[in-house]
């Protein structure tokens, strides 16, 4: 049964006078880049732009949609009238028509931000053609005739390549995957598809929120356009009250937690999790030690008890991270390697990290989380502490100095480190 409203199944639909949507719809797409739940599937939005002059193009689709992408396009356009290629983003789901688009129309250059440029030639390989490539600058302008191309950039959403494409003639911003989400309505305007907000937000939290600083930058150039209509990538046409997703935008990149602590205070999380209470006792005593430096709000979770995602919050705004971990069967327990698998969702390069854990036989925890850690950039400024099942005092000692020392990293107060290469030998041994 068709919707009713739903764009035909192989012509252009129009978006404003002069402006089509030449996209495709994939609603049976339930998982996508294979780690992204679809529920209601997606689109890959593409655009033909008309001016006096000619015609420009922004975007394709994901490759196995390009014949319903060239119906639409041939629909309301020639390719000899394509003036103009616009590509704000070169992942396959946009990309897939390009190479037959760039044979269609080989009149018209192809527009994409310099960093793109490397990622081009993985597509195109040896049918790249240099001299047919612009890279796109704040001041290049595409003359249609009447309208004009100019083009943002927007660079980390969620590639380095991503730019905005904006007509200022309309106030239309054709914006890529930021403002997108995968939500399949053939009735494709925000106004006339259902609810879709969980679907946007929950775009924003697994595509863009690790890029969060890069959001920041975006916005700060998307804001004072005066927008009539926004067209991403995917999901739904914003045409109505398109300000509100930039506003959301706005308010899902802004740290939401108040963080109750003296101004300028640094926040050390300690998460543990124990087995016998040893890793229990080692937690205690870093958080001991880390709470003797001053200006450190230190705070400790036990991971036996929590749901996963509002630690991500917290961890996404504290300055160092700590995780105790017992050994068993040779490695960190699950609990602790799903909170370090959903750091992927957050920015954490650059934070001060450290392990610790208690352990019956071999140990690896430690080593395998600090790797971790490492892996995701954090900073892992001196080794951790494990010890075999009850800690000592002595040992309880040294859990107390990690927490510290830590603490004086994150605060500033550390000295230049003195590495003992033979503690090091010893280690890797
Ligand atoms: Fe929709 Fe990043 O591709």
């Amino acid at each position: 049964m068709n919707t009713p409203g739903a764009v035909p199944p192989d012509k252009a639909v129009a978006v404003a006078p002069g402006v089509h949507w030449v996209g495709a719809l994939d609603p049976d797409l339930r998982q996508f880049d294979i780690i992204l739940r679809t529920a209601n599937g997606t689109s890959y939005n593409a655009y033909a732009i008309r001016g006096t002059a000619g015609v420009a193009v922004v975007d394709t689709v994901k490759a196995e949609y390009a014949d319903v992408f060239f119906q639409r396009l041939w629909s309301c356009c020639r390719p000899e009238e394509i003036k103009a290629i616009v590509l704000n983003h070169l992942e396959p789901d946009h990309s897939g028509a390009l190479p037959e688009l760039l044979r269609a129309a080989p009149q018209a250059p192809l527009y994409i931000s310099r960093p793109a440029f490397a990622m081009l030639k993985g597509i195109l390989k040896d049918g790249l053609d240099p001299s047919r490539i612009i890279a796109t600058e704040p001041e290049t302008r595409v003359e249609l005739g009447g309208r004009s191309l100019r083009f943002l950039q927007t660079p980390y959403l969620h590639w380095p390549d991503t730019q905005c494409t904006w007509v200022e003639e309309d106030g239309f911003l054709f914006s890529g995957d930021v403002f997108g989400c995968h939500f399949c309505d053939p009735r494709l305007f925000n106004d006339k598809v259902g609810d879709f907000r969980f679907s946007f937000d929950y775009y924003y939290q697994h595509i863009m929120r690790p890029f969060r600083e890069h959001v920041l930058t975006a916005l700060k150039l998307v804001e004072p356009l005066t927008l009539r209509l926004i067209a991403p990538a995917h999901g739904p046409v914003l045409r109505d009250a398109p300000q509100t997703y930039v506003r959301r935008y706005r308010q899902l990149a802004t740290p939401q937690l108040q963080n109750e602590a003296a101004e300028r205070a640094k926040t050390l999380l300690v998460f543990y999790i124990s087995a016998y209470g040893n890793t229990q006792q080692m937690a205690h005593a870093v958080r001991e030690g880390a709470e003797s430096v001053d200006g450190v709000r230190v705070s400790l979770y036990d991971l036996a008890g929590g749901e996963t995602a509002p630690f991500v919050d917290l961890i996404e705004e504290a300055d160092g991270l700590v995780f105790g971990s017992p050994t068993i069967n040779g490695d960190a327990v699950k609990p602790v390697w799903d909170l370090l698998s959903s750091l992927t969702l957050v920015n954490v390069r650059g934070k001060f990290g450290a392990a610790f854990g208690s352990y019956g036989w071999s140990g690896e925890a430690v080593g395998l989380i600090e790797d971790r850690l490492r892996g995701l950039k954090l900073r892992v400024p001196r080794p951790g502490v494990k010890v075999k099942l009850i800690p000592t005092a002595e040992e309880l000692a040294e859990c107390a100095t990690l927490g510290r020392e830590l603490a004086e990293q994150l605060t500033g107060k550390a000295g230049p480190r003195h590495i003992d290469f033979s503690a090091l030998h010893a280690r890797s041994a």
